[in-house]
């Protein structure tokens, strides 16, 4: 046997590379943790985000309904930070939360193949709807932990496996998710985050519906119950692969964003996605756990429009899916590539990494993207009938 083979030198690599992790978050940390804890915005940009003018911003500053912006000390003002906007809509009557009535938005952002940009899709998502004033719970149910990693911790040596969905699955005593709701550096976005162990939930949960039948399979559905008054989206981040987790996600949302990578080996493996997407289907509801969803779409993401095979496979997605697939796409970006290589988003950079061109595009596709998924769940909430037909959606 080759001595680099055994699980011993196995170990020892893993080891390693955990160090290599501990010091490269330390760096994306230090120095910059101030601005990691809280992303700040301009007045202009604040006021479009409250929904008010920056005049009347300053009047409440002014008469003391809102508390004095921070100042540097050269009297500069610093911004404002996504708790001071929250306050802002507070005072202003303008937060967009849902109302008694308006379903709790459960979104899967499935695909069962890795690499495809699920956790970037679910992470950035996640942080725009909280930018939006929207209150927001991103479950990481992959024990891979990308998104876990993207708010900036190294899931193996960070996350405890009592802080994850696994205990919850594993113990049916267990009343409520709450214990593993985290608070993130974003106001309004919390994170259940994932590590290495929650494989473990992937196989228990499998012995135990061979013994005790399907219906473990809620078991997801009922944890995001016990928390679900508190948000107005819970967004799912599975992993790569048909097991007990993914079924678990797919009976517990009620909308699925499928992102699709414009490549002849995605499309092929999409193509399969959805293959045994209805038999998945098929079979949950013969087991009397239907998956309800109140809408679908799929998203292409690392798209390069260089590539004229991508070029060529993007026109036909569209003329295949039609309205299925959302307007805008998501393009392979540098930027994209840099943030998470800092352990971040896009949304958390405070500037290009490249150039400002690269940055402002990446930055118009991901919102283009998000608003448009922003649309989708206010159309599942009675409440914003009104205002969505004030904005022509309707
Ligand atoms: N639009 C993009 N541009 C550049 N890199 C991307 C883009 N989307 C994803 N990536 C990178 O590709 C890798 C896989 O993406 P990820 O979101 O983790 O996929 P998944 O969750 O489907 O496995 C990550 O390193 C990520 O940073
Ligand atoms: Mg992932």
């Amino acid at each position: 046997m080759d001595v680099h083979a055994t699980t011993g030198a196995i170990t020892n690599l893993f080891e390693r590379s955990l160090d290599v992790l501990n010091s490269l978050r330390s760096r994306s940390q230090d120095g910059q943790r101030q601005q990691r804890l809280s992303p700040r915005f301009s007045i202009t940009r604040t006021a479009a985000l409250v929904g008010r003018s920056a005049a009347a911003i300053r009047d409440a500053e002014k008469d003391g309904r809102l508390p004095a912006i921070e100042r540097t000390s050269s009297n500069r003002r610093i911004g404002y930070t996504l708790a001071e906007i929250n306050k802002m809509r507070e005072l202003f009557g303008t937060r967009p939360w849902r109302v008694a009535g308006d379903p709790l938005a459960v979104l899967a952002v499935q695909n069962f193949k890795g690499g495809v940009g699920k956790s970037t899709v679910s992470a950035h998502l996640a942080q725009y709807l909280a930018i939006q004033g929207y209150r927001v719970c991103l479950i990481d149910c992959d024990s891979q932990g990308s998104t876990t990693a993207l708010f900036g911790y190294v899931p193996d040596l960070d996350i405890e496996e009592e802080a994850t969905l696994y205990p919850f699955i594993r113990s049916a005593e267990m009343g409520s998710l709450a214990y593993a709701v985290r608070e993130t550096h974003w106001d309004g976005l919390y994170l259940i985050p994932a590590n290495l162990k929650l494989y473990a939930a992937e196989y228990e949960l499998a012995a135990r519906i061979a013994r005790g039948g399907p219906q473990l399979l809620n078991r997801l559905a009922e944890g995001i119950e016990t928390i679900g008054d508190h948000f107005d989206v819970v967004i799912l981040d599975p992993p790569p692969a048909l097991g007990t987790i993914s079924l678990s996600v797919m009976r517990a949302a009620n909308a699925l964003l499928v992102p699709i990578p414009p490549t002849v080996v995605d499309f092929t493996s999409t193509t399969s996605f959805f293959g045994m997407l209805v038999e998945t289907m098929q079979a949950l509801e013969a087991g009397n756990l239907p998956i309800n969803l109140s809408w679908m779409r799929l998203v292409a993401t690392r798209a390069d429009e260089q590539k004229s095979m991508q070029r060529e496979l993007m026109t036909l997605m569209r003329s295949l899916f039609g309205d299925l697939m959302l307007r805008t796409s998501i393009k392979d970006s540098a930027e994209i590539d840099n943030a998470s290589a800092r352990l971040m988003t896009v949304y958390e950079l405070d500037g290009p990494v490249t150039s400002r061109e690269t940055y402002n595009r990446c930055m118009t596709y991901l919102n283009g993207v998000n608003e448009e998924i922003e649309t989708l769940i206010r159309l599942t909430w009675k409440s914003q009938e009104e205002k969505l037909r004030g904005e022509g959606v309707l």
